[in-house]
């Protein structure tokens, strides 16, 4: 079992000795009045008879929303809100939300916000979740189809994270979420971008030591910065031109999910590390063939430059109407509020293109 401590909660990462510390928190003392479990379909059907074979607490009720983005939104929250007043949920009373990181930003939304706020865990079940949404205190809803547009930054109790759960992950969602473990390799951790760069299938991955190497990153770069004023913004990498494709994406026929399009986004982002900044053109490679290695190449030739570069226009860690990037200054160092001009963009997509 893997324990990190941040500024005041903390994350749990195990695999069967992580139930006794989640029995401890809920026994404790009668602390809580009742324990209401967050699902959506998926989760309710693959992680939480586990869940509740482990928890040892019969009382516990059970919240549904439905899987998905687009179910991220204020009518699904208000769906829980109402659900928490069915089953009479009140001040002390604790949610535990067990999913991916749509559970985890609108239960965490959701819980904040009821009765002024009651006690919240997040137990991550995607990859994406595990090493990425469920640490740091983001919480919000999507709203007017902009993504997280109403919330608030506040911490859970606790995280407890359980790679078992990844086994029932649809392996495109694992692809996904591994997306972000490279993204915290290359921005600040040089030791474990020299290690995952011999991983070449996902299948076989020991998970435990990866998600709480890259847990560390994170945990670091948002103790140095939790309202993301600076050095956070790192954490962006891949992220402005990821967003752009990723958005565009949505208006194909062939939707890319978020780690794919930011596997993109660090290739293209790669590139402008070595034209704008120190990156070397080996380091580009590496990161390119790696990078290839896991995703393979997308067709993004007929996407229209103006309109990527439209919507990173709208990307929200822009200041003074200049496009900023978050950069590499070497494998494992990154940079943040770079700008790059219109005209290198375009040349780092046509690199992309062109492999
Ligand atoms: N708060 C933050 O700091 C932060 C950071 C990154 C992303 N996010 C948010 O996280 C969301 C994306 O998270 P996600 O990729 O986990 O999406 P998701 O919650 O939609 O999960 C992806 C899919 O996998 C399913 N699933 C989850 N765990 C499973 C399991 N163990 N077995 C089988 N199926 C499972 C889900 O039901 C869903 O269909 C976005 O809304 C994004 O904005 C938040
Ligand atoms: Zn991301």
């Amino acid at each position: 079992m893997h324990i990190l401590t941040l500024e005041d909660y903390q994350v749990v990462v195990g695999e069967e000795d992580i139930w006794t510390p989640i029995r401890n928190v809920l026994h404790k003392g009668e602390m809580y009045s009742s324990v209401l479990i967050l699902v959506d379909e998926n989760t309710e059907q693959h992680c939480l008879p586990t869940f509740l074979d482990n928890i040892e607490y019969p009382k516990a009720k059970i919240i549904r929303v439905p899987a998905g983005e687009a179910n991220k939104n204020l009518d699904v929250c208000n769906s829980i809100w109402a659900q928490l007043l069915e089953q009479e949920a009140d001040r002390r009373s604790l949610v535990i939300n067990l999913g991916g990181g749509v559970v985890g930003d609108m239960g965490g939304f959701a819980a904040a916000t009821f009765k002024r706020g009651v006690d919240f865990i997040q137990f991550p079940t995607s990859l994406l979740a595990m090493v990425d949404a469920s640490i740091g205190g983001k919480l919000a809803i999507d709203y007017k189809q902009v993504k997280n547009t109403i919330g608030l930054f506040l911490n859970p109790q606790a995280v407890f994270i359980y790679p078992p759960f990844l086994k029932s992950l649809p392996d495109r969602e694992l692809r996904s979420g591994y997306a972000e473990i490279i993204k915290h390799a290359l921005i600040a951790d040089h030791g474990m971008w020299d290690g995952i760069q011999q991983i070449h299938r996902l299948d076989g991955v020991k998970w435990n030591q990866l998600i709480h190497r890259s847990l560390a990153v994170k945990k670091k770069i948002v103790e140095q910065d939790p309202k993301e004023k600076g050095i956070r913004k790192i954490l962006n990498f891949g992220h402005t031109i990821g967003h752009a494709l990723e958005s565009y994406s949505h208006m194909t026929n062939e939707p890319l999910l978020h780690g794919e399009a930011i596997a993109i986004g660090m290739i293209c982002e790669a590139y402008l590390s070595n034209k704008s900044f120190t990156l070397t053109v080996n380091s580009v490679q590496r990161i390119t063939d790696y990078i290839l290695k896991i995703y393979g190449k997308v067709n993004i030739d007929n996407w229209p430059f103006d309109k990527l570069l439209q919507l990173m226009m709208q990307d929200k860690k822009n200041e003074f109407g200049r496009i900023n990037f978050s950069l590499l200054r070497e494998e494992g160092v990154a940079v943040f509020n770079q700008n790059c001009d219109t005209g290198l963009i375009k040349e780092c997509l046509l690199y992309y293109r062109g492999l």
